[in-house]
């Protein structure tokens, strides 16, 4: 129940009283489903200043550039926890004890293996597909294998497609590079962690024998961590709005994967490295910026800027400090990082970027980690979406747990009125 209200005055002078909730933290939420009733609906493109839901999975102070998962910060998670762990945080709400923990990591070990025919559907991508429209397809036909046994009002049943997802994420994401390069895919292997596992997948060959090294496996779990979740973001939303008309939860996260694919949002991280070749070397910096400044070119500084955060992005901190040990351990020459490196030094120091509030975000470090591992620029959303499927899964959850309407947005219509078809 709201125990204040905001007061607002109707062009025809009547006053409406709006019920205001306030969160643990955040601001005050105005509830205007009533005016409806008054004949009003409220404009907002973009979702610029609107709570869709209630939650209690992560809460961000962009203004302060906090992220918080069920209470924890984001640079203790990535400093004290793992990325399984955080998938169990997120989902049931409690950090695990060890016996907990130990326990999800088995059942999501065990569910790494995929129904032997899904590997034939690679068969129908062509070679050069990329790799997020393979996910795409893939991940929604885990539906076609999962729909029956599948009732979505059953917390059992939907703790058991979160396990499939989050299991089965990285055994498809490795498939879809192998599909790509032409070699065998790789099975899974119980005896590696997460992140290793998954390395083992992409870079393993039948041939001779692949040895993770352990500096990667760690910059890999914290680039899964980093990204686990964020909030009522695009690609949440579109999970959350297709799992509203009791969708199967497999297409939900397809449409997820969808959304998160463009590069405003998850292909970003891709369209940094494009953007790094594009410019191609450090004298270049200069009327690249240019163009990033003028109001009537379309070039962006990619990796730069968030919709949220607008001081810094902490993600950002962590993965910079991560960039810096791969580099570091790795001892990678890339000319495109020399680039990197001193795009964002000039893009600190200039004033238009600070006075907009334009920072490198979490994309910006996170491709150039990727990279130097290895992985190539096509897979780096397909990275991100296995990273992310926790989240998503875990709001869908939320939302399917407690009372829930269909979303359906309205609309400001501007086109023409009711016309007669002309007779002749
Ligand atoms: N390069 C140059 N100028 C920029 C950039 C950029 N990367 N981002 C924003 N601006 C400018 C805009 O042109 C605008 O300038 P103006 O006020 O003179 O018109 C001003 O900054 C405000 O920008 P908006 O587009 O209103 O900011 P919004 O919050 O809507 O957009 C977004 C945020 C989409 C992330 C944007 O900054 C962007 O496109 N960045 C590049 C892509 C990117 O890195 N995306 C990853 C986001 S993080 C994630 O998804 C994990």
């Amino acid at each position: 129940m709201a125990d204040k209200h905001a007061t607002l005055t109707l062009p025809s002078g009547k006053t409406v009283e709006l019920p205001v909730y306030s969160g643990t933290i955040g601001p005050d939420v105005i509830d205007v489903a009533g005016l409806l009733k008054e004949g009003y609906f409220t404009h907002d493109p973009g979702f610029m200043s609107t709570s869709a839901t209630e939650s209690r999975i992560t809460y961000i102070d962009g203004d302060e550039g906090i992220l918080l998962h069920r209470g924890y910060s984001i640079e203790d998670l990535a400093e004290h926890s793992d990325y399984l762990e955080t998938c169990y945080l997120l989902w049931y709400g409690t950090l695990p004890t060890p016996e907990e923990k130990a326990q999800f990591v088995y059942n999501i070990t065990r569910h790494t293996m995929l129904h032997e025919s899904l590997a034939h559907f690679f068969d129908g991508f062509h070679h050069n597909a990329h790799p997020m429209a393979m996910m795409c397809g893939a991940v929604g036909a885990l539906s076609a294998f999962y729909h029956d046994v599948m009732d979505i009002r059953s917390q059992r049943d939907r703790e058991i497609a979160a396990h499939r997802l989050v299991a089965k994420m990285p055994t498809l994401a490795a498939m879809c590079y192998k599909h790509s390069i032409g070699q065998p895919f790789m099975y899974p292997r119980n005896d590696l962690s997460y992140a290793a596992n998954f390395l083992y997948m992409m870079f393993g060959t039948p041939c001779e024998e692949y040895v993770v090294s352990p500096a990667v496996e760690r910059a890999m779990d914290r680039i899964f961590l980093l990204h686990a979740d964020h909030e009522q973001n695009a690609s949440t939303s579109t999970v959350r709005l297709a799992g509203s008309t009791g969708a199967n939860p497999f297409a939900c996260v397809s449409a997820g994967i969808a959304a998160l694919w463009g590069p405003a949002h998850g292909g970003a991280n891709e369209a940094v490295l494009r953007m790094l070749d594009e410019i191609g070397t450090v004298d270049q910096i200069p009327r690249f910026i240019e163009k990033a400044k003028d109001p009537n070119d379309p070039f962006k500084l990619m990796g730069f800027g968030h919709r949220v955060y607008k001081n810094f992005d902490p993600r950002a901190k962590v993965m910079k400090a991560s960039s810096d040990e791969v580099l570091a351990e790795l001892k990678v020459v890339d000319p495109r990082l020399k680039v990197a490196m001193e795009l964002e030094r000039i893009a600190l120091s200039d004033p238009y970027f600070a006075d907009r509030k334009l920072f490198p975000n979490v994309d910006f470090y996170s491709g150039i980690i990727l990279s130097a591992i290895g992985i190539p620029t096509s897979m780096f959303t397909v990275i991100f979406a296995v990273s992310r499927t926790i989240g998503w899964i875990s709001h869908w959850h939320e939302m399917i747990s407690s009372p829930y309407k269909i979303g359906r947005p309205r609309q400001l219509y501007t086109g023409e009125a009711q016309r007669p078809y002309p007779s002749n």
